[in-house]
């Protein structure tokens, strides 16, 4: 029988060692509560990227769909099994990139659903097309299928995704943004019933400058000079995560809110 409400678990970006392990450990006792698990793989594998192994070995774990952002292309093995391990490239790159900026899936007890992943072009390196224009196009592609779409907008800037989240308003169920690694404290719904936060976080180092060492970074404040940046291995591992309830008849987001586990070991 089809479920009335899909509950829905977003991932932040996993960043490394340290947040391949935690989502294992988080996924293990907690996966069975949830319908669906999304979460953005942009720096799973050494900070930069996701390898093919660790696409593979994340997938196992009860990952349905992993979203990306600017680092997807680090890793060149996972480029032609993109779609194979259900990883998501920004989909307002040019046309002809590899992969896929969304996807429709049908999940187990027949509920269809959409997930888009787009990228913000503030402060974001390489410019996209329009975010705002592209999502459109996308948006009503995939409702000839499924009114229920959830959307990784992966952008720096907090105005960029305010201004998102109430241009999706009414249109999708769901947008949570990506890329910043904090956590922001703004899960809400939006007035036509999307649900919304500002950005999901990051699993990985909780003692770091957004995964990477603290020392590393506060030399190249100091210095003003670049320097490698070493991904921290040490310390507390915190998960970011944010938990969606979308009603599937109104495809309205009914509860969203950001939380995150903490492990000490
Ligand atoms: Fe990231
Ligand atoms: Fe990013």
């Amino acid at each position: 029988m089809q479920n009335s409400s899909l509950q829905i678990l977003f991932l932040g970006d996993i960043v490394s060692k340290l947040g391949r392990q935690g989502v294992k450990r988080f996924l293990h006792d907690h996966r069975d509560s949830y319908d669906l698990v999304i979460a953005n793989c942009e720096n799973t594998s050494g900070g930069k990227g996701i390898s093919k192994n660790h696409a593979m070995d994340l997938k196992e774990t009860g990952i349905d769909v992993f979203t990306s952002g600017n680092h997807i292309w680090r890793k060149k093995d996972i480029i032609p099994h993109l779609e194979e391990y259900s990883v998501l490239r920004p989909l307002n790159y040019p046309p002809g990139t590899p992969g896929y900026g969304s996807k429709v899936l049908t999940l187990e007890d027949g509920t269809t659903i959409g997930v888009i992943n787009i990228m913000g072009r503030i402060f974001m390196g390489n410019p996209t097309d329009c975010p705002f224009r592209s999502i459109e196009t996308e948006i009503q592609r995939i409702k000839e299928k499924t009114s229920l779409i959830f959307v990784d907008f992966h952008a720096e800037t907090t105005s960029e995704k305010k201004a998102m989240g109430f241009f999706l308003d009414g249109k999708v169920s769901c947008m949570v943004g990506t890329h910043t690694h904090i956590q922001t404290h703004d899960s809400q719904i939006l007035p036509k019933g999307t649900g919304y936060i500002t950005d999901a976080g990051m699993c990985g180092a909780y003692q770091s400058v957004l995964g990477v060492k603290s020392e590393i970074i506060i030399d190249t404040y100091l210095t003003q000079r670049p320097a490698l940046f070493e991904i921290e291995t040490k310390g507390p591992t915190i998960v970011s995560y944010v938990h969606v309830d979308i009603d599937i008849e109104s495809a309205k987001t009914t509860y969203i809110r950001g939380d995150y586990a903490l492990y000490e070991d």
